[in-house]
């Protein structure tokens, strides 16, 4: 099979691809009937061979499914392989926000770090808080599980209830009145974009920690960076709307710790996402089935 890569991706298992080509997803290429990106579009009409588009990544929100589905185009993510790395990068904020460790190191690189605290330079306590997980799915339920080592209190709210140990369930609004932390694990649908928007941020308790690996869309950044910037809430930022490029006024906010997007970003884990896309693709150039298609919804 001729697979077009947009980049390498990491680990041993990207060089058993044999008719590899590393470059952009554009065209007119007849001849590529496979091609892996990192949940960017690929203009369908430039590939007219191509069988598969294997994504590098859990989340597809920038892939047109339908259209792939409409033209025989089967899609495959990467899920699972990535939950415990999202899930620690997820406490990495809580705890990073909640205790101001990325403001304390900045203290003392800037030798302005004068004495006792015993006072000054206070966190807020992680174990035994409340903390509400929006999209209790692979990754929210690794969130959870991990919640546990901190005794905190767990809420949950997705579109189904469902029976568990991992959280009481709370609707949407519920779930944000009670929580003092707030951590969002939702894919991108057009259902969940704009999801927490002014309204419901306006719910969530003063000091409370709203943390996102997700997608940036779910939150509607601008009211996002209006409270904020008001001091009101605090927050742990893996992903945002325009990335690369972050809302200029949270960069000098103390209340938010800024990540790039790092929530799979593990050696371990990103070799495992490359070793599920070549499966995909192997399993594809044999004609069977595919470990981990998308359904078209
Ligand atoms: C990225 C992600 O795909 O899995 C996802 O949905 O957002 C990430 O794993 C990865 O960072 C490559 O861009």
């Amino acid at each position: 099979m001729k697979v077009l890569a947009t980049r390498r991706y990491p680990g041993p298992a990207f060089d058993e691809l044999r008719d590899l080509e590393i470059g952009p997803p554009a065209g007119p290429r007849p001849d590529v009937e496979a091609v892996i990106v990192a949940n960017e579009a690929v203009p369908l009409e430039a590939f007219p061979a191509l069988r598969l588009i294997a994504n590098f990544g859990v989340g597809y929100d920038r892939i047109d499914v339908r259209a792939c589905a409409d033209r025989g185009v089967a899609v495959t993510n990467t899920p699972g392989v990535l939950d415990a790395a999202t899930a620690d990068l997820t406490f990495a904020l809580i705890l990073a926000v909640r205790r101001r460790v990325v403001q304390g190191d900045r203290i003392v690189r800037a030798g302005k770090w004068s004495g006792s605290w015993s006072e000054g330079f206070l966190g807020r306590e992680v174990t035994g808080a409340t903390l509400g997980i929006v999209g209790l799915g692979r990754i929210g339920s690794a969130v959870a599980r991990r919640a546990r080592a901190f005794d905190l209190r767990v809420l949950y709210t997705q579109r189904t209830r469902v029976a568990t140990e991992l959280g009481e369930y709370r609707d949407l609004d519920a779930l944000l009145r009670e929580s003092d932390v707030v951590t969002i694990h939702a894919p991108r649908t057009p259902e969940t974009e704009g999801l927490l928007d002014a309204r419901r941020l306006s719910l969530l308790r003063d000091g409370c920690c709203i943390v996102n690996t997700a997608r940036g869309e779910i939150v509607d950044e601008d009211a996002l960076v209006r409270e904020l910037a008001s001091g009101r809430l605090q927050a742990g930022l893996d992903v945002f709307v325009h990335e690369p490029d972050v809302p200029a006024a949270l960069l000098e906010l103390p209340n938010v710790v800024l990540t790039p997007h790092i929530g799979s970003a593990t050696i371990e884990t990103r070799q495992a996402m490359t070793r599920l896309v070549v499966d995909n693709i192997l399993a594809a150039e044999r004609g069977e089935p595919l470990l981990t298609p998308v359904a078209a919804g």
